[in-house]
């Protein structure tokens, strides 16, 4: 695995643009796995500066999110789809066409993860996949369980998720109790993964993800099997991993 130490998210983020724009120069056709949460915001806008400066060419690019919560219309502003248009899709030159986020009104939840597994599959898989990391290790919508799950699924997000993702509302009661995301075995398929993180309140996880055994009650701590992690962090996150 590869560390990058950063003195702050804004360096991070300009890292984590610096190796995306890396990937989609050298192949313009690159299938980029996307994240959101707060962590890969500052991304996002350097790569959107990137391309307004004549920099980057989305042109060809193809992309796949990891997650969705279910029961949320795409243009619900705390949607991940609404998040993506706003953050990167709607300012970059990437074909509608080619971005895919699960649908959270697709009436078949179960469905709609059986077919976005087919939508990955057919893109030839995962060049590049972005990740960040909640406070209990889950990546994507994985949470901490008894079993790695597999491929795109429904899950019931966990109480703590719940809570840390209650910033975005205006209640905890109105965050989603469910989310489609991709498995483990999807994430770990990508050929790259590029996982940020950034802050103090993250650094437990990262020690343990990065330090302890490989277990599904650590979902992250998977990566340790990934032949090709890049971990970009701020000073901040990676303290304890650092330490240890
Ligand atoms: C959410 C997302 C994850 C994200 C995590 C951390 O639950 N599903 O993909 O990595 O939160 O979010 P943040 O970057 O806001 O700390």
């Amino acid at each position: 695995m590869k560390i990058y130490v950063t003195e702050d998210y804004q360096s991070m983020s300009r890292k984590a643009a610096n190796i995306l724009s890396a990937q989609i120069i050298l192949k313009p056709t690159s299938v980029l796995g996307l994240a959101t949460g707060s962590t890969p915001v500052g991304m996002y806008k350097q790569l959107v500066i990137w391309y307004e400066k004549g920099d980057l060419d989305f042109a060809g690019v193809k992309t796949v999110n990891l997650d969705e919560y279910v029961g949320l219309e795409p243009t619900h502003e705390q949607s991940y789809r609404y998040y993506m248009q706003h953050n990167l899709f709607d300012h970059v030159n990437v074909n509608p066409a080619n971005t895919n986020v699960p649908d959270g009104l697709a009436p078949d939840p179960k469905a709609e993860c059986e077919w976005y597994n087919q939508v990955i599959r057919q893109m030839g898989g995962i060049d590049i996949q972005v990740l960040g990391m909640g406070h209990n290790g889950h990546i994507g919508f994985n949470e901490p369980g008894e079993a790695f799950e597999l491929e795109t699924h429904v899950v019931d997000l966990s109480e703590r998720t719940i809570q840390a993702n209650a910033r975005f509302f205006s209640s905890s009661d109105e965050v989603p109790r469910q989310a489609m995301t991709m498995g483990i075995k999807s994430i770990m398929m990508a050929r790259k993964i590029l996982l940020m993180v950034s802050g103090e309140d993250k650094a437990e996880a990262v020690k343990n993800a990065f330090t302890g055994p490989v277990t599904p009650h650590m979902p992250a701590s998977i990566l340790q099997l990934h032949p090709y992690v890049t971990l970009v962090g701020d000073r901040p996150a990676l303290s304890k991993l650092l330490e240890a």
